[in-house]
């Protein structure tokens, strides 16, 4: 696909870390750019910076999802670039032993159903209304491309670590369904890939001690250390401009594999 002004974008997520950056390559491009998110200030504010616009929106909500996505395209036509970076991580294992009693808990299933909610349903909300709308507009180019859609998984979908069962569950959701849209969409000429991304630095990370950065960095075989937002930016960019990636789940970790913990 050719970025240019004549393409619109929805990127979730888009007020932070991994979604901002790629906003911002996406309008460095041209192409206009809407930021879906729950942060209202930092989204309206990372929006002016881009020349894009903010919409209030919960991924895991179904008629925000469709009214934020009327919205958008109210303000900058029918989308054909969508960016799913909205998520959060957690930290729970499977069973935990209270250290006062001795007791063995587990897990507990509210934590486990938000972090699906927001990461896997969230995803699979985004993809369903946002490429409806897609497949029912004219295709771009002589290949009969009509969009692109990119999702977020990890490196975890894979290589979950100790504590990591919610988060790589929704993570493996996420790269488990890559293939099979990819597929159904593939007749009206929307492509559908994900990445995995390794370890980036974003306010995730940035809240971590220098030490424990370094520590994380020092477990990166090349390039040693965290990756920067831009770095992501870059491929979700390829994605967008090269046609015969498709149905595909790219790691961008540096060689990264992560231990139990
Ligand atoms: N940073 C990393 O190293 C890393 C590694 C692997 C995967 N990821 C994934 O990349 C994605 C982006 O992560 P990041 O590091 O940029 O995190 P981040 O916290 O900087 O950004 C995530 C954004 O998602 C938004 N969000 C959360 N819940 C939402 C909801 N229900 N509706 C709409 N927006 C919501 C947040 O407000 C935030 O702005 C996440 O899916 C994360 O799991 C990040």
């Amino acid at each position: 696909m050719e970025l240019n002004n004549s393409i619109a974008a929805v990127v979730t997520g888009g007020a932070s870390g991994l979604g901002a950056a790629t906003a911002k390559a996406l309008a460095a491009k041209g192409v206009k750019v809407s930021l879906f998110d729950l942060n209202e200030e930092l989204g309206k504010k990372h929006a002016a910076d881009i020349g894009g616009a903010f919409f209030k929106c919960d991924v895991t909500n179904e008629q925000n999802v469709v009214d934020a996505l009327a919205a958008a395209r109210k303000a900058h036509g029918q989308e054909r670039i969508l960016v799913n970076c909205a998520g959060i991580g957690v930290a729970k294992r499977i069973s935990r032993r209270v250290k006062e009693t001795g007791a063995i808990e587990p897990h507990d299933l509210a934590t486990f159903t938000k972090v699906i909610q927001i990461n896997l349903i969230g995803t699979f909300l985004m993809i369903s209304k946002s490429c409806i709308g897609m497949q029912a507009v004219e295709p771009l180019n002589k290949d009969g491309e009509r969009g692109v859609i990119i999702c977020t998984a990890s490196v975890a979908a894979q290589d979950g670590q100790i504590g990591q069962v919610a988060y790589s569950a929704s993570k493996g959701g996420v790269a488990s369904m890559t293939l099979p849209i990819a597929r159904d969409l593939s007749k009206d000429g929307i492509r559908v890939n994900s990445i995995l991304p390794g370890l980036f630095l974003t306010p995730m990370f940035a809240g971590l001690s220098e030490e424990a950065q370094r520590s994380l960095a020092a477990s990166v075989p090349f390039p040693a250390r965290l990756g920067s937002p831009t770095e992501y930016a870059q491929l979700a960019v390829q994605i967008c401009e090269n046609i015969m990636l498709n149905g595909e789940c790219i790691r961008l970790d540096g060689a990264l594999r992560m231990a139990p913990r």
